[in-house]
């Protein structure tokens, strides 16, 4: 992981740098680094965040018009100065930023050693360095061909910017595996880990392919593969604004993505599912909806936050369309030896849309010939381009490392495929299709009565915020809720916390039940609403402390819970999307109220393009 900025133009460089490292920070930030291209072409590099790189250079000559800028996420060495970007080569003519794996770096390292080639770092970056400059005073010509005849030999995934002195008004990027994108501004460039950087200058964009080389001057910029065949640049226009990157008033990104749900949603379903339209439309999917409609088997494939919307689109298909899922971390189904035949349809969810196992398993799934489909939310990003089709999830930029508006958003476009396909199949009739569509539309506005409530939610985050446990129980559509509530609660506040389907409780996680333990219990009005009543009688009985999410107007449960989170009446399919915000919320107070850092919890990072 990693981000990875770039400058050429005639702007100063290094306030383009900084700004555009703070925009990718969510990609990794425990060491941060810069370097201006000018007549020292100095580097500036340390532990800590792009604030700490900040401090670090204050007083320093950084003026200049051509520059890199690097945020780390470690893979190789620990987060330290010497491990941090950019790199030089042994002779220092080469200066190098680099997002991503080389796997064969062992190998390497051990060939450029054995040359007498000395090494500073114990990345695999100064790898690559050095061998670009190896390759370079071997004789080939130009640091273009250095790169290319260097990059041939490189197995694992980089997005990478490279300066050369000897050729002081020009930049090299190059991509494989690891996204990048440049802005064409006028007689200006800007390279970065995707388009958050750029936005506020360009919105001409042209999305680097795998075994792309791009040398970027400032008079143009020429495109190649690795072969040296000569590409098309495509320049694409941005669709995001600078208003939806920054903070907006609210104190954290995570906050903000909470409280912009009911937007994000909305803008989900516009113009693909309302009342007026009375159908859904997904313009993504039109070419496949027959094979959708005759699919044998959905696999649904995702990591984290994304694999937990996949499973509640495990009940919505099996539901409403009446077709088996089955639901995959990515990383494990990559690895098996998966049985996948050309009559499954295979549905990759991903925020990023750059995670690197969800991607292999799509390559994967590609070759047994399956229809490969996306849900993902950054336009342009790696799954995207690779699937077959599929829907763009239109939340908007997810900073906040801990997942939030993405999974609202996943949820709405998995229950309006599940819609679609249902209709289509004749699973639902047409009066059920209708109701279920008019539910989804209400939903944001249910989640507007949520969020008023925060106060509520922050005074009972207030009491349980010292707890060293929390369990988390759901059922059927609420079972993934659970998972995710838990893990909300982990990834940000750190404190341990498990998610389990109520029933499963006992054959468990009831031993570890008593006074000190929080047991959030997700009990809405369902069909599985008594038994969950029943759980929540043993907790009690254990003498446990239950915070019940129910729906508004329950008498029961209200007189046996310690408290009650209250959420509108939806239709019980829907209720994932409502359910889901208390657990956000609280685990954001709770979070901030012991003093961490929400928005970029340690050792996690937002886009995990490594395996
Ligand atoms: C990381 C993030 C999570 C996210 C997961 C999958 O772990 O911290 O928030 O759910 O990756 O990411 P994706 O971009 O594929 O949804």
């Amino acid at each position: 992981m990693c981000g990875i900025v770039g400058y050429i133009g005639n702007r100063e460089a290094y306030n383009v740098l900084i700004t555009g490292l703070k925009r990718l920070e969510y990609r990794g930030y425990d060491s941060a680094g810069i370097s201006i291209l000018n007549s020292q072409s100095s580097i500036y590099k340390c532990k800590g965040k792009v604030s700490d790189l900040e401090r670090f250079v204050s007083g320093n000559n950084v003026s200049g018009t051509i520059g890199m800028g690097h945020t780390r996420w470690a893979t190789h060495g620990e987060p330290n100065d010497v491990n941090a970007h950019p790199h030089k080569s042994f002779h220092g003519k080469f200066i190098l930023i680099h997002n991503g794996i080389i796997e064969n770096y062992a190998r390497l390292k051990e060939k450029l050693m054995a040359l007498g080639i000395p090494f500073k770092s114990e990345t695999d970056t100064e790898v690559l360095v050095n061998l670009i400059e190896y390759v370079y005073e071997k004789g080939n010509s130009t640091a273009e061909i250095a790169v290319r005849m260097a990059l041939s030999e490189v197995i694992g995934a980089y997005g990478l910017v490279i300066a050369c002195t000897d050729e002081p008004d020009k930049l090299i990027a190059a991509r494989k595996g690891s996204p990048l994108v440049i802005g064409v501004g006028s007689k200006e460039y800007f390279i970065a880990s995707d388009a958050t950087p750029i936005v506020e200058y360009t919105k001409s964009v042209i999305y680097l392919n795998d075994n792309d080389v791009a040398i970027i001057s400032r008079e143009g910029l020429i495109l190649k593969n690795l072969q040296n065949d000569n590409q098309i640049p495509r320049i694409h226009q941005l669709d995001l604004d600078i208003g939806e990157i920054d903070k907006g008033g609210y104190k954290h990104f995570m906050l903000k993505e909470i409280f912009e749900q009911p937007r994000s949603i909305l803008d989900t379903f516009r113009g693909r599912v309302g009342t007026e339209l009375n159908a859904v439309y997904l313009g993504g999917l039109y070419n496949v909806t027959e094979r959708l409609v005759e699919a044998r088997r959905i696999i649904i494939i995702g990591c984290g936050t994304s694999w937990h919307a996949g499973l509640v689109g495990e009940y919505l298909f099996e539901d409403l369309a009446r077709i088996s899922v089955e639901v995959e971390y990515a990383s494990e189904f990559r690895y098996r030896n998966p049985i996948i035949t050309p009559d499954d349809v295979v549905i990759a969810i991903s925020q990023s849309g750059e995670t690197a196992d969800t991607l292999a398993a799509v390559r994967l799934a590609k070759e047994a010939g399956a229809l490969v489909l996306g849900i993902c939310n950054v336009v342009g990003s790696s799954i995207p381009r690779e699937t077959d089709a599929g829907v763009y999830t239109h939340a908007g930029p997810e900073i906040g490392v801990a997942s939030t508006k993405a999974f609202t958003a996943q949820v709405t476009v998995l229950a309006m495929m599940a819609l679609l396909i249902g209709r289509k199949k004749n699973v639902l009739s047409e009066e059920q299709y209708l109701s279920y569509i008019k539910s989804l539309t209400e939903v944001p506005g249910r989640i507007e009565q949520i969020l008023v409530h925060d106060d509520e939610f922050k005074r009972i985050a207030s009491l349980y915020k010292l707890a060293n446990n929390f369990l988390y129980l759901g059922r059927g559509y609420l079972f993934p809720v659970a998972l995710e509530g838990a893990l909300k609660l982990k990834e940000i506040s750190y404190i341990h916390a498990e998610g389990y389907p109520a029933a499963e409780m006992k054959h468990g996680p009831i031993a570890l039940i008593d006074h000190k333990m929080p047991v959030v219990v997700l009990a809405t009005k369902d069909s599985s609403y008594e038994k969950i009543v029943s759980n929540i009688q043993e907790v009690k009985a254990r003498n446990g402390i239950v915070i019940a999410v129910v729906t508004e107007g329950e008498s029961v449960i209200t007189k046996m819970a310690d408290h009650v989170l209250e959420i509108p009446v939806i239709d019980p399919i829907f209720a994932p999307l409502l359910a889901v915000i208390p657990l956000q919320l609280i685990a954001y107070h709770i979070a901030t109220m012991r003093g961490c850092n929400v928005d970029q919890p340690r050792n996690l990072a937002k886009s995990v393009t490594v395996e």
